[in-house]
């Protein structure tokens, strides 16, 4: 399997916190039958904050992954980041500052939790702008979308994807969370799930609950596609299948 969104580049964000966590995640999701993990660190549109992070971003991807093949965990880490398009600083940073998703078109996307579904609507059509389609991370936990699951609809109707988390999936963040991505799952307007992990301990890079949980309450979703077949596809550059 493929995991799309992960924390696991060390004291870049709030996700793992030093090198000896990221190899306990990455050991986590190996055990779980996945092989490569896309490094999503958060970040923002603030120009003066962004330059120069990319290239540093990238060493620290290679430092990790040298640090993996170390302890033999059968791990590949590619690049990417999870860019934050709410706040008061409305652009997109220049191409070659952006980290997409293995350098292909797709950029994975997120918004504040209470961001009006207008204001992002604003800021996702100035990704395509950019040329860029985006990969838009936990709709479910957007309150606009859980009050009105439409807004994603119309969102995978204009051609952008919709990357659920495992955890909205197991519960654990929330039910309101947990009842919009099931509906988006059975609705299949879902393109993949990824574990949007930030530790080992919680929030885990580990899908083997996951893949428990699909099979009991799921039947009618593919987790091949949704994480094998699709993460490829995107990382090849090439469009989502849905079945
Ligand atoms: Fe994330």
């Amino acid at each position: 399997m493929i995991d799309l969104h992960c924390h696991i580049l060390p004291g870049e964000d709030d996700g793992s916190d030093s090198p000896d966590t990221s190899c306990r995640m990455a050991a986590q999701a190996a055990r779980s039958g996945v092989r490569r993990i896309v490094a999503t660190p958060h970040r923002g549109t603030r120009p003066d904050r962004e330059r120069g992070r990319a290239a540093h971003l990238r060493r620290a991807l290679g430092r990790m992954q040298a640090e993996l093949d170390r302890w033999n965990i059968p791990i590949e880490l590619l690049p990417g980041s999870e860019v934050l398009l709410s706040g008061p600083d409305g652009t997109l940073p220049d191409r070659e500052e952006l980290l997409t998703l293995n350098d292909t078109d797709f950029l994975l996307v997120e918004f504040y939790f209470d961001a009006p579904a207008s204001d992002m609507d604003r800021r996702l059509s100035l990704v395509e702008q950019a040329g860029l389609t985006p990969v838009i991370a936990h709709p479910e936990r957007y309150y606009c979308v859980q009050e009105n699951p439409a807004i994603a609809g119309a969102w995978a109707e204009r051609g952008y994807y919709l990357q659920l988390n495992k955890d909205s999936l197991l519960g654990s963040l929330g039910e309101a969370a947990y009842l919009t991505a099931a509906l988006l799952l059975r609705r299949k307007l879902a393109a993949v799930i990824a574990s949007d992990a930030h530790h080992w301990r919680r929030r885990t890079a580990d899908l083997r609950p996951l893949l428990e949980e699909l099979d009991r309450r799921f039947p009618g979703a593919d987790p091949d596609l949704l994480l094998r077949v699709n993460p490829g596809r995107i990382l090849r550059g090439l469009p989502p299948e849905f079945d």
